[in-house]
């Protein structure tokens, strides 16, 4: 039997792995909350790490408010960087492998083309810069690590723009959203499926564990506008919504124009199918019907 720490499991994508976790064979997980195991508290945090004899390690933990993030640098970087490199550390220590979520944000959003993977990183936020550090400091503490970079996570539950937009949707006449930010969606459960998958193929020696960075998202190319028209279209929700440009809407912390992933890397690695983001769209707003 395997064991398998989760870390920060009542996040977006730690609450889909804990639903999903009960499928996997061979396997006992353990979870841990912000209640539970504060990881600024590294002390606590390694002893956690240390206490039981872990094969894998899922850090869902993060300091995920974007624009608060400019404003409060030093918790964002305790939660983003140092807390994943002490992860790393202690993991190395028990010889357990590491899979750790890092952002889109970490590209400057210039490209017109999906970032793969050796792109070059030039975060624009606060955010983005400390999850940067985070993915370095993790590789140099823990090697055995896998990095998935992901973009626009959303699911039933928590905060997201989805549920936003369907708040929004229900409360006004007419909605601006931005439609010069181009980008792809990602529904967290099928990113849980992903990792989830990592670990069976990696137990059951089918595909082994391939340390390094990958990117993974829904398929697909939508900006946050017509992202927008199929959340409401889906929900019968009839909001007029009016496209807007990013000036329009300025917020402290600058978003990428373009943050698609090219996520050939993990697809062709693991053997992955990515459903279309507007299949995976339709899934979680059933869920949250
Ligand atoms: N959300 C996105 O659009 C997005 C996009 C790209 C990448 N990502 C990355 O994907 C990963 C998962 O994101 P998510 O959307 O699932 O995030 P989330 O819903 O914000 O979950 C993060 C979890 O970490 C917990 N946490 C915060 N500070 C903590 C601390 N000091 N100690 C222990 N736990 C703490 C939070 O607890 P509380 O909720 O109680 O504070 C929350 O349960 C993150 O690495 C994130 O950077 C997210």
């Amino acid at each position: 039997m395997k064991q398998i720490l989760v870390i920060g499991s009542e996040g977006q994508l730690g609450s889909e792995i804990k639903d999903r976790c009960k499928k996997v064979d061979n396997a006992q997980f353990s979870f841990t909350s912000l209640e539970t195991l504060d990881v600024t508290n590294t002390e606590d945090l390694t002893k956690t790490i240390k206490a039981v004899n872990y094969s894998y390690i899922i850090n869902c933990t993060a300091y995920t408010a974007v624009d608060k993030a400019e404003s409060e640098k030093d918790l964002a970087i305790k939660i983003n960087t140092t807390a994943v490199e002490k992860i790393g550390e202690a993991a190395q220590a028990i010889n357990a492998k590491v899979i750790h979520i890092s952002t889109d944000y970490v590209f400057d959003g210039n490209s017109h083309f999906p970032y793969k993977e050796d792109a070059a990183t030039a975060p624009q936020s606060v955010y983005g810069a400390t999850k940067l550090s985070g993915e370095k400091h993790l590789m140099e503490s823990n090697p055995n690590s896998i990095i998935i970079r992901t973009s626009w996570l959303y699911s039933a539950n928590g905060n997201n723009f989805v549920k936003t937009m369907i708040r929004l949707g229900q409360e006004r006449e007419e909605l601006g959203v931005i439609f010069d930010q181009i980008g792809t969606p990602t529904y967290a459960g099928d990113l849980a499926d992903a990792i989830l998958h990592i670990i069976e193929s990696d137990m059951s020696k089918s595909i082994p564990f391939v340390p390094g960075i990958y990117h993974y998202s829904n398929e697909g190319v939508v900006s946050w506008y017509d992202f927008t028209l199929a959340i409401l279209e889906k929900m019968n929700i009839s909001c007029r919504v009016k496209p807007i440009e990013t000036k329009d809407y300025p917020t402290p912390a600058p978003r990428p124009h373009y943050s698609v992933l090219n996520k050939a890397k993990i697809k062709e690695t693991y053997n992955l199918a990515i459903p279309y983001w507007r299949d995976s769209l339709d899934i979680c707003l059933s869920k949250i019907k």
